[in-house]
């Protein structure tokens, strides 16, 4: 099967970074287009950096990346280094970029290629929704280029960054509200499915075992990314947040799911960027996304050491 032609949108990000390796490494299955990046757990100068960074490690060059929105729709830009450390990156030494920022925005690009696209282009967004939602609001035509949207963001019940909400969609509720009522082909993965996925020491080991640059700096990243989040929860390891997203992609049968209603919540300063998820769609809430919420961890860290071996 010919692969899917797709473009990355992302906030880099110790788990963006291991999301890119996975989707760079599938080449087979994946027609990367490009990368978008936007401020979310750095600022954008720090996320266009460290995609470049990444494409340049992964050998993969010839993939451009773009700079897109440096601060949400409406609300006052948000960041978070105490998870991925001041660079972005920290617990890991990428080489110097060598291909250029690309000096098209990113906006411009998602317009250029979806609405020239002749065939639908599937979009995996990681980080906050802002570069979409504002090509959703410049050129609503867009909606036809688009494949499908395969969200990391949200959660059917309490957040990571706020009891209500998730990073990414209360990072630029706004835009996740423009998305999410765009009527997209949209499927979310959630952190329900996102904390099922965890880095423990083995599947560390056997990504350490891999012993080539990418799968040191991975390795090196994953070392010493999510603590705050293990001790919260109470998990085995760090949640692999992003990487669900290009495994879905790639082997979707490691995932299940259901059609739910989704909604954002923009108003209420409690629970501002919530994903209000009504699992029992109905005729006054019909379903506008499916929303994962199963995923088989060893199968998605099997992937993921298997492909990045091959960087
Ligand atoms: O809440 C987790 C999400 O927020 C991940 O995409 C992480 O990279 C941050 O962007
Ligand atoms: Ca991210």
């Amino acid at each position: 099967m010919a692969a899917q032609p797709l473009i990355i949108d992302c906030d880099p990000g110790v788990d963006d970074a291991i999301a890119l390796f996975l989707a760079l490494a599938s080449t087979e299955d994946l027609d990367v287009l490009g990368i978008t990046t936007v401020a979310g757990n750095v600022p954008l100068p720090l996320t266009q950096y460290n995609a470049r960074r990444i494409v340049h490690l992964a050998g993969r060059t010839d993939v451009p990346v773009f700079a897109g929105c440096p601060r949400p729709m409406l609300c006052p830009p948000v960041t978070a280094e105490h998870v991925h450390g001041t660079t972005g990156l920290d617990g890991a030494i990428l080489p110097e970029p060598t291909a250029p920022l690309q000096a098209q925005h990113a906006v411009a690009f998602l317009i250029n290629q979806l609405t020239q696209a002749s065939t639908p282009i599937t979009l995996a967004t990681l980080g906050p929704l802002t570069n979409l939602a504002v090509a959703l609001v410049q050129c609503p035509d867009i909606a036809q280029g688009i494949n499908r949207v395969v969200m990391m963001g949200g959660a059917m019940g309490l957040g990571n960054v706020t009891p209500s909400a998730e990073f990414n969609l209360y990072a630029d509720p706004h835009a996740a509200r423009v998305v999410v009522e765009a009527g997209l082909d949209l499927t979310m993965v959630g952190l329900e499915v996102t904390h099922q996925v965890v880095t423990t020491p083995e599947r560390l080991a056997a990504l350490a075992a891999i012993d080539t640059p990418v799968g040191r700096v991975a390795t090196d990243l994953l070392r010493h990314y999510g603590q705050l989040d293990a001790d919260r929860y109470g998990l085995a390891g760090s949640p692999l947040h992003d990487p669900c997203v290009i495994a879905y992609l790639l082997q979707p049968d490691l995932f299940t799911g259901r059609p739910i209603h989704l909604a954002i919540e923009t108003d209420s300063p409690l629970c501002l960027g919530r994903t209000v998820v009504n699992p029992y769609p109905n005729a006054d809430q019909p379903a506008n996304a499916t929303g994962l919420e199963t995923a088989a961890a060893d199968g998605i860290y099997q992937l993921l050491t298997e492909r990045l071996a091959k960087l």
